[in-house]
């Protein structure tokens, strides 16, 4: 695992765009895993900046998002496919062909099996995500943020390693952390996110922390054993994970 050290979220922000900025230079036709959340928020707003004067970043690129709210549809604001229209794609020239987000709806596949139950569609829309990552090739390279309790993407604690593309429960401190993006509204219980075994498949991992709410994480990734009690320690067996932190973040290492 490397390390690199920032001064605060504004240079945590310029180095991970210049991280994704790079690796599409180097590969345009990368496959990227993409995250959601306040922290990489920076990096997209960063990346837009670039690719603005660059104009063609994007253009080959595919990108798999990490997960998405079950019960949630693609266009309402809460979702994470808005988000990352807001952030990224309605900013960059990626083909939409090849954005990928999980449907928390399973809007196709219900369409496409009338006769499945919600859950039974939900099932099948992971199965087609994890198989339309294995088609594009596999994961490159995927941006990871970090819950306080450890989650990546949204695998809880307690989540195999191994564990692939599903349907999860969000853990009630997941829900009160992200309440603020659901004002006047209940924060969905449940989630499809990639599993850890799909994230670890990628072939490079770049894990973004910022501020002091996740000090405490970042102390049990650099001292813990892997263990599922703290899914991020997966990491620690993969063999190219790069962690960006800030110095706020990096408190207690
Ligand atoms: P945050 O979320 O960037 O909004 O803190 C990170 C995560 O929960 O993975």
């Amino acid at each position: 695992m490397k390390w690199r050290v920032v001064q605060d979220q504004h240079e945590l922000a310029r180095t991970a765009a210049k991280m994704l900025l790079d690796a599409l230079d180097e590969d345009p036709q990368i496959v990227l895993g993409l995250p959601t959340g306040g922290t990489p928020a920076g990096m997209y707003a960063q990346t837009v900046g670039e690719c603005r004067v660059a104009r063609h970043c994007f253009e080959l690129a595919t990108t798999f998002n990490l997960d998405e709210y079950v019960g949630i549809a693609r266009d309402d604001p809460a979702s994470y496919c808005s988000y990352m229209r807001t952030h990224l794609f309605d900013h960059v020239d990626i083909a939409p062909e090849r954005i990928h987000v999980p449907d928390g709806l399973a809007t196709s596949v219900r369409q496409q099996h009338p006769a499945l139950s919600l859950d039974e569609a939900l099932e099948l829309e992971c199965v087609k995500y994890e198989e339309a990552i294995q088609r594009a090739g596999s994961l490159q390279l995927t941006f990871l943020g970090i819950g306080r309790n450890g989650h990546i993407g949204f695998n809880e604690p307690g989540t195999p390693f191994d564990s692939r593309t599903r349907v999860v429960q969000l853990a009630e401190s997941t829900r009160k952390a992200n309440a603020r993006y659901f004002p006047g509204r209940e924060v969905p219980t449940r989630a499809i996110t990639m599993g850890i075994g799909t994230i670890l498949d990628s072939a490079a991992i770049i894990l973004l922390a910022s501020g002091e709410g996740k000090a405490e994480a970042i102390r049990r990734l650099s001292h813990d054993e892997p263990h599922p009690d703290f899914p991020a320690s997966a990491l620690l067996r993969h063999h190219d994970v790069t962690v960006i932190v800030d110095q706020a973040a990096a408190k207690f290492r």
